[in-house]
């Protein structure tokens, strides 16, 4: 086996990438809103040089293009195939958050939305950001919070189990590092960065039954899990699934898990 299959980074951009049409299509938009929220808190008027570090497809661009009209904004991603279905209002940069390829305060404002959980490292990764931030620039984040119950969700996962479907493949997911507003800061402090604002962004999400039904085929634990079964028994499961999904009313389907904003100064 090649040595590539044991970088948990290189799994993490390749499955990125194999999703990322999914992933635009299914996830993006339900978590844009929050993400554009984070904007808000960020001096994005005058900015001048602007990175969206893991930026993905690319759906804050055209907010972020609005906030800071006059600024260079920098999209970069580990995963290609995530990166490239991005709209081209901005550059765009293959990279690993653990080794930026940008000189020393080259950014007045770096942005992460929903990504810094991948990192293997995430104070390090931190850290680097503090460099390519100018003295004075800030640095916004978003993470995810406690989950809250969803209860199609839990049908989805007893079923899987019913069905003897193998755990899903590990990969980098570190939500357990940052998932209060204390272990943000403890983070936001631990690299270096001053003046700590750490709330929570409101957010919610509906899908119909049929997009619920779709994101969890296509994307995250739930989609890696139902790979680990054969063809005919997935079509099964799907069928199964959806039947006894259809009787729920359609606050199950509602996702209300937290989302925590951050922000801090690089000095
Ligand atoms: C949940 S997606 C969020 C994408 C986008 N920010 C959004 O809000 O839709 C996480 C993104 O982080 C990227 N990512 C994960 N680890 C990374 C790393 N070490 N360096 C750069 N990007 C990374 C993934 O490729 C993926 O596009």
């Amino acid at each position: 086996m090649s040595t590539q299959h044991h970088n948990p980074v290189r799994v993490l951009a390749d499955y990125y990438s194999t999703t990322a049409d999914a992933y635009e299509q299914m996830w993006a938009s339900a978590l844009n809103p929050a993400a554009v929220r984070l904007l808000g808190r960020l001096p994005l008027g005058s900015a001048r040089r602007v990175l969206d570090l893991g930026a993905g497809t690319g759906t804050l661009l055209p907010a972020l293009r609005r906030a800071a009209p006059s600024a260079l904004i920098v999209a970069g991603d580990r995963a290609h195939g995530m990166l490239w279905r991005s709209p081209a209002l901005a550059p765009r940069v293959v990279l690993d958050a653990a080794r930026l390829p940008f000189a020393t305060a080259a950014f007045d404002v770096v942005v992460m939305s929903f990504m810094l959980f991948h990192v293997p490292d995430p104070t390090g990764a931190l850290r680097k950001v503090r460099r390519v931030l100018r003295v004075g620039g800030r640095m916004g984040l978003t993470t995810w919070g406690r989950d809250r119950v969803v209860p199609a969700l839990e049908i989805w996962n007893e079923q899987l189990d019913r069905y003897g479907a193998p755990p899903a493949p590990a990969m980098v997911a570190q939500h357990d590092l940052m998932d209060t507003a204390e272990k943000v800061r403890a983070l936001l402090a631990a690299a270096g960065f001053a003046e700590p604002q750490v709330d929570f962004i409101p957010w919610s999400h509906r899908p119909t039954p049929d997009e619920f039904i779709r994101r969890h085929v296509a994307l995250g634990a739930t989609g890696r899990r139902l790979v680990g079964l054969s063809t005919d028994a997935q079509s099964a499961f799907v069928r199964e699934v959806r039947s006894r999904l259809e009787q729920l009313p359609p606050n199950a389907f509602e996702d209300r898990s937290e989302v925590i904003g951050a922000t801090a100064i690089a000095d």
